[in-house]
């Protein structure tokens, strides 16, 4: 996610800029900039890379006493000078944080009013629209309901104008934006720690609301013009627990983060009205579709196992033939793959040796190549043909969790997409996918409200040696991602298995002393999970249930219970997979490993 500050006071604006975004380097970001006055005038510094080119920039700058500054994870535009925010039009000047669904349309409308753009990013529209709205006679206020009316998706601004530099101007929809009160300062930040230093009295903007900020208070407004009272709160959170959200990791802010991730995935790219999904960087024309005879999809960990959920997922739906291989193995086999085959390669960080390696051997014989990633300009990215970006922000805790589940809905829009493209996918149907799919992040909300009673069973389990995760079709690979988030943040032993394989094998590892996850939700599979449950109890083994609400038979055979709702078994995935990681994280807190950092792992594996 994008880092925001703002700043009107009684200091110079610039250091207290560069100050509050080095506290927000942690949510990662590709360029940063900053816009402040100077002389009356406005100046704007904006630099690729890390702050201390920024910094170099603005050395030699003397500021006035009113400012903003921004750090850039890029969704729309590469990472670039000219994609930098701040960005301008005319007298305005703003930053961003967010997804603006209907920009394009914006833009068009602007462009034939004579606006020019000088940047690929959804932000630089916001400030045209304003623009538009001061030349239409509106002031600054005004200017920005009239511009924020017009305006789809998931905003987080601080916004300038030249003119009026005695006030700053914060808008929030979607996005988080902190409000600080000093004496004789304001201060506007995407996140608590950018201005813990100077105050910790602040106050938490709601959607749809703006704020008027001057350096002798805050006043909150709906974006009809309505004042709103809203008490500041004293925060008591030290710096470090600031940058995790007041969370004591950041895996657990991150499996917090899902719905928020899930939303900012899907949004722009699904219609309500008519249930068609649109993915405008794919490169994947409706004839290429059609003309496919074969999908492989090539990751590595985590992302395999989204992969192999994105084979049942694009078998069911689009009824072309998927093959999922592991990177690190697809370039030694010869695979026979060419020019009518399309590669999907999955990478959270879009930098890994092995699924790299796949992407160039599949394009070295012809076949099409599309990423799933979540790091705008990536090397998968930039070597792939098309690219479909995950929006879960960055994943700062080595263990893939928001970023997975991304994963699951971005393979669930592509599998959308393709079947629609082939005829495969009725429009009723999908209709009922994609009203089913929106309303994920809020069921994902409920699970999280359990993470209590998980902790409970966490509590129970945490000092034994073993695990087994046990699940049928879809759920076999969460059962195999749940295995790897209990070994890699507990160090303790699990392995994922096909429920229908017990019996050929490793029941005999079934005692009193091992703990089995089974997925067990009311799907087409559902009975044949009955009979593995009643195997495992019948040899003393106990089990934890992942079950769907309501569920009576299974629920009346677990030693214990995690209930999830349910949903179109297509999607169960997304959600069965959070009382996993949410388990994994638990124990592992239990045990005092470094669950953000564990031993022997690195976030993302760049050699071979
Ligand atoms: C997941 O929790 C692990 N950190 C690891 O398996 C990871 O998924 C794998 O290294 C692939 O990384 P990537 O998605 O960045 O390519």
């Amino acid at each position: 996610m994008c880092g925001i500050i703002g700043y009107i006071g009684k200091r110079k604006a610039l250091p207290v800029l560069i100050n509050g975004l080095k506290k927000l380097e942690y949510r990662g970001y590709d360029s940063a900039g900053v816009a402040f006055t100077r002389d009356g005038s406005l100046r704007i510094k904006r630099s690729v890379g890390k702050l201390i080119n920024l910094e170099a920039s603005a050395s030699d700058e003397d500021s006035g006493n009113i400012g903003i500054g921004h750090t850039r994870w890029a969704t729309h535009g590469k990472p670039s000078e000219e994609n930098a925010h701040p960005h301008r039009a005319g007298k305005i000047v703003l930053v961003h944080n967010g997804i603006i669904e209907n920009y394009l349309d914006l833009k068009n409308r602007l462009i034939a009013k004579g606006h020019e753009f000088k940047s690929e990013t959804d932000t630089e529209v916001i400030a045209h629209l304003i623009e538009e709205c001061i030349k239409g006679g509106n002031r600054f206020e005004p200017a920005v309901q009239k511009a924020l009316s017009q305006v789809r998706g998931a905003y987080a601004l601080c916004i300038m104008h030249e003119d009026e530099p005695d006030k700053l101007i914060a808008a929030k929809n979607g996005c988080p934006i902190a409000l600080g009160l000093g004496d004789g300062e304001s201060f506007v930040a995407s996140d608590i720690p950018a201005i813990l230093e100077y105050t910790r009295k602040v106050i938490f903007m709601d959607d749809l609301e703006m704020a008027i900020i001057t350096s002798q208070g805050i006043e909150i407004k709906d974006l009809t013009g309505t004042p709103k009272k809203k008490e500041p709160i004293d925060i008591s959170w030290n710096p470090v627990m600031a940058e995790k959200g007041g969370y004591k990791h950041f895996m657990h802010k991150e499996i917090h983060e899902q719905p928020m991730a899930i939303m900012n995935t899907m949004m722009g790219r699904i219609s309500l009205d008519s249930g068609m999904v649109s993915l405008d960087d794919l490169e994947l024309s409706d004839s290429g579709i059609k003309g496919l005879d074969k999908i492989y999809i090539v990751a590595c960990g985590t992302s395999w196992h989204a992969a192999l959920i994105g084979k049942y997922m694009i078998e069911d739906i689009a009824r072309i033939p998927v093959e999922v291989d592991l990177g690190s193995e697809f370039r030694y086999r010869d695979p026979i793959i060419g020019k009518d085959d399309l590669l999907i390669a999955i990478s959270q960080s879009g930098e890994t040796a092995d699924t790299l390696a796949a992407i160039r051997e599949a394009r070295s014989k012809d076949a099409k190549v599309i990423s799933i990633c979540n790091v705008v300009g990536s090397s998968s990215a930039r070597e792939s043909d098309g690219v479909l970006y995950t929006h879960a922000g960055p994943e700062i805790g080595v263990a893939s969790t928001k970023a997975f589940t991304s994963q699951l809905a971005a393979l669930f829009l592509l599998t959308l997409y393709i079947g629609q493209a082939k005829g495969t996918l009725s429009e009723a149907r999908g209709m009922e996918l994609v009203s089913d799919f929106v309303r994920i992040p809020a069921l994902i909300e409920e699970i999280l409200r359990s993470d209590s009673e998980i902790l409970k069973v966490a509590r129970k389990y945490f000092r034994c040696r073993d695990f087994i995760y046990l699940g049928r079709g879809i759920n076999y690979p969460v059962a195999l991602e749940g295995a790897l988030k209990l070994k890699e943040v507990s160090y303790i032993h699990a392995e994922g298995y096909p429920a229908g394989e017990m019996k050929h094998g490793p029941i005999a590892l079934i005692d009193e002393n091992m703990p089995v996850v089974v997925l067990a939700p009311m799907d087409k599979v559902y009975e044949k999970v009955m009979n593995n449950v009643m195997e495992v109890k019948a040899r003393e083994g106990m089990i934890i249930a992942i079950v769907n609400n309501g569920d009576h038979k299974i629920s009346s055979k677990a030693d214990d219970l995690i209930f999830i709702p349910k949903t179109d078994q297509i999607l169960t995935p997304i959600l069965s997979t959070i009382p996993l990681q949410m388990l994994a994280y638990h124990i592992a807190v239990l045990r005092g490993t470094d669950v953000d950092q564990p031993r022997n792992l690195a976030k993302s594996v760049t050699v071979e």
